[in-house]
């Protein structure tokens, strides 16, 4: 299945924005919401290593904050001989989102693979395991 231009696009032009002085490997991701916009966002690397975002993290925080919190597909790119998945952190803060996400890498050579989220990361923790107490229960 082909990620859907769109996306593909958005996400190689978000990818020439990373910031990625420390590895080199610059991210672009991209993602359409439910209103039919686009969002996307690259990695943004620091010198404590540590506080590195990915670019599929600051894709779900750009269509957040502008009050987006659905969609359903999204496109990451790399400049990685096979296509690159998105790592575990990106995987858990997808599925805050969008649990069914399908999602699409890609290289730039134009290799492509298409995964679901739920297979990427099965019997996943999420929002609905969490039950948040009344204030009344909290003192
Ligand atoms: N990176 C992403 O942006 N997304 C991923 O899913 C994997 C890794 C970034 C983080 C770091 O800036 C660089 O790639 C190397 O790990």
């Amino acid at each position: 299945m082909k990620p859907p231009e769109e996306l593909l696009s958005a996400a190689i032009l978000a990818r020439e924005k990373a910031y990625a002085p420390y590895s080199g490997f610059k991210v672009g991701a991209a993602l359409r919401g439910s209103v039919a916009k686009i969002f996307s966002g690259c990695n943004v690397e620091n010198a404590s290593y540590g506080l590195t975002i990915c670019a599929e993290r600051t894709t779900v925080c750009n269509a957040v904050a502008a009050g987006i919190r659905t969609f359903t597909q999204m496109v990451i790119v790399a400049d990685s001989e096979t296509p690159c998945p998105p790592c575990g952190a990106c995987r858990q803060v997808l599925f805050e989102f969008a649990p069914n996400l399908e999602l699409w890498v890609a290289n730039l050579s134009g290799e492509t693979k298409f995964y679901r989220l739920c297979d990427l990361l099965p019997e996943a923790f999420g929002p609905a395991f969490i039950q948040i107490p009344k204030a009344s229960e909290l003192f």
